[in-house]
Formats: structure tokens, sequence, C-alpha cells
């Protein structure tokens, strides 16, 4: 039973991937399920394009539970409650088009989420206006206002220095652990809005070409603590972080990156390396992250 439907997977993604590339500017609905009158040319346009690409993940009815969903974690997003995780406006807000346009172009990294880059613009937004149509939060909401990100301030060890502080401080360690390596005292207990358990970034994970989910800039990396992973433990720090505080974590968590070329990296190595960092008054919580486990695990959704 499973290897059958191991090879229906296959066969599918193939079916997807060749159906891009016959299937490009086209589009127009074929149907089912019926589009609901008053669908704009557009949504029609995005429903058939949807019916090709991407029902066997996100479903008929886009609540994520699509042929293919079973076999995959973490599992396909569910737009009936239009909960998203990469964002540039603030938690619990909706995005903005052009930030699932991102979304669409870029794929979700360390996820089955492809990049759709070789689709058309015209393919892309008429996509993004049939997904809409799943949640009525499109229709009474508006999307958020985008966090504004000042301009990144100097890379120095000052500043990487004050982003490890505040790394301790304000407890990424918790989930992250103290390298980054995803192994905090809270992470094996973490599930995310539909129950489903999450694990934490791992930051020494990343290769020199290393993604995040959502981006791959500074700018990204800021925009991703400052706005957090709706639908996930991930929170966002925007309530708690200055600004241009927030360039210094960047900094910092850019030398977590172990096997990631940075100027962040160069920089701490000639000041002597992360044990330069390791400062008196943080050791004693270093050595015993237990104490405060219980306040993650309760807070973090
Ligand atoms: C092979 C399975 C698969 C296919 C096909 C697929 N997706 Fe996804 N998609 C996923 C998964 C899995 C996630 C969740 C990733 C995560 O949570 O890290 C996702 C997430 C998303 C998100 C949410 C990103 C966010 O910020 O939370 C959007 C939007 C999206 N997909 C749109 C699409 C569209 C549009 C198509 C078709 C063009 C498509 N997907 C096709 C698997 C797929
Ligand atoms: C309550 C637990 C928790 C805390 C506290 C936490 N994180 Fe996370 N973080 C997560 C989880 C879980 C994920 C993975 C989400 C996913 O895979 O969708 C994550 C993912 C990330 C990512 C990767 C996102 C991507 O797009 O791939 C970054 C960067 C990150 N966290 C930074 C931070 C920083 C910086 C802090 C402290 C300011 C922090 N986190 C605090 C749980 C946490």
């Amino acid at each position: 039973m499973m290897t059958i439907r191991k090879t229906c997977l296959c066969i599918l993604l193939i079916a997807m991937a060749t159906g891009i590339a016959l299937a490009q500017g086209s589009g127009i609905s074929s149907g089912y399920p019926t589009p609901r009158n008053g669908f704009s040319v557009s949504e029609q346009r995005g429903h058939g394009l949807y019916l090709r690409y991407c029902v066997y993940c996100h479903g008929v009815y886009g609540d994520g539970n699509g042929d293919n969903a079973p076999f995959i974690d973490p599992k396909p997003r569910d737009f009936t409650i239009a909960t998203f995780k990469c964002r540039s406006t603030p938690t619990g807000t909706l995005p903005l088009d052009s930030d699932l346009i991102h979304t669409l172009v870029r794929g979700v990294e360390t996820s089955n989420m492809p990049s759709w880059r070789p689709l058309s613009d015209e393919n892309r937004d008429d996509l993004i206006a049939y997904i809409k149509t799943f949640s009525e939060r499109w229709k009474t909401e508006k999307p958020g206002e985008p966090i504004k990100i000042p301009p990144e301030t100097p890379v120095d060890i000052a500043s990487i220095r004050r982003g490890h502080d505040l790394f301790e401080k304000v407890e990424c360690w918790k989930c992250h652990g103290q390298q980054g390596h995803g192994d905090g005292p809270s992470a094996s207990t973490l599930t995310d809005s539909k129950d489903q358990p999450i694990r934490p970034y791992n930051f020494a994970s990343a290769g020199n070409d290393g993604r995040f989910k959502c981006g791959v800039t500074n700018e990204d990396l800021y925009r991703i603590f400052m706005t957090g992973l709706d639908g996930t433990p991930m929170p966002s720090f925007a309530d708690v972080i200055q600004p241009n505080d927030a360039w210094d974590l960047v900094h910092y968590l850019r030398t977590l990156q172990v096997n990631r070329r940075s100027k962040e990296r160069e920089v701490l190595k000639a000041a002597g390396g992360p044990t330069t960092l390791k400062t008196p008054e943080n050791k004693s919580e270093n050595n015993s992250p237990a104490n405060s486990t219980t306040l993650v695990r309760s807070g973090g959704r």
C-alpha cells in the first residue's frame, strides 16, 4: 500500500514538473470544482492554474489536504485560515500580495513547496487572486502595514556582541539552542497551530548558499524575527526589540551559520572567535537553561 502510494506521488510530481513546461500562460478553468458565480476573470484563470499545479498538495478546498499531504512534512498551507509564515506585515495580519508572490517565486526552503519561478507574472497574480477566495478574511480585513526597516547598521564586533547579548536576553536560545543548532530546552516540545510537531531552525545547517524559508538577505532575516512566522511557535519580537538593535541580532545570527561565508563571521574571527562573546554575566545562564523551560512552553504560540 505504502509503496504504491509513494509511486503515485512520484508520478504526480513528475507530471506537475512537465506540466509547468507545457502549460505556461494557459489556464482558463477546467471547471472542477465549478467556480462560484462572481469570480473575476483573474480568479477564474487562477482556478485553472491551481487545479493544474497546486491541488495535489493544497487540496480542492484549499485546506491543505491534497493527495500528497499525508506524505509531506511540514504540511501544505491551509488557505482557508489565511495564516502565512512569510510576511512583511506584523504578526496576526494578512500579508501583502507581493509577499505571497515572492513566496511563489522563491518556494519555501526545507519544505516540499516548490519554486514557481517558471510561471509568468500574470500566472502568479492569478494564482494569488484565486487562493484568496478560500478565506473570507480577505473580504473583511486589509493586509497589515509593512514593518519599517531602518538602513542596516555597520557590521562590527560591538554590534555582534550586542546581538549575542540580545539572543540571550530575549531567549532565542530556549528554542534555537545556545549555538543555534535548533536544540534548545523547549525544542522537542513545540507544535504548530495544527498540532504538528515542529523543530526550531538550525542555523548551522545552512551551507554557503543557505536560505531561510522567507528569504535570503539580511533584511529578510530582520523581517523574520520582527514579524514572526504565524502559525508556528516562532514569535514576533517587534514589541521587545528596538529597530536598530534588531540589526545587531541579525549580525550575530549570521555568525551562527558556521558553514556560510559572511562578513559577520570574518569580523568575529578577527576578534578572536565565538569564545570572546561568552561574557561572565551570561555564563551562569548558559549552564542552567532548564530553569526557565516552562516559560516558553506555555508562551510560544
Ligand atoms: C508538492 C507540494 C506542493 C505544491 C505542488 C504546492 N505547494 Fe504550496 N506549500 C506546500 C507546503 C508543504 C507548504 C508549507 C511550507 C511550510 O510551512 O514551511 C506550502 C506553502 C504555501 C504557501 C504559504 C507560504 C507562507 O508564507 O506561509 C503558499 C502561498 C503556497 N504554498 C502557494 C502555492 C501555490 C499557489 C501552488 C501552486 C502554484 C503551490 N503552493 C503548490 C506544498 C506545495
Ligand atoms: C518558542 C520557540 C522559539 C523562540 C523563542 C524563537 N524561535 Fe525562531 N523558530 C522557532 C521555530 C519552531 C522555527 C521554525 C518555523 C518553521 O519551520 O516554520 C523558527 C524559525 C526561525 C528562523 C528561520 C525562519 C525561516 O524563514 O526559515 C529564524 C531566522 C529564527 N527562528 C530566529 C529566531 C530569533 C532571532 C529568535 C529570538 C529573537 C527566535 N527565533 C526565537 C521557534 C522559536
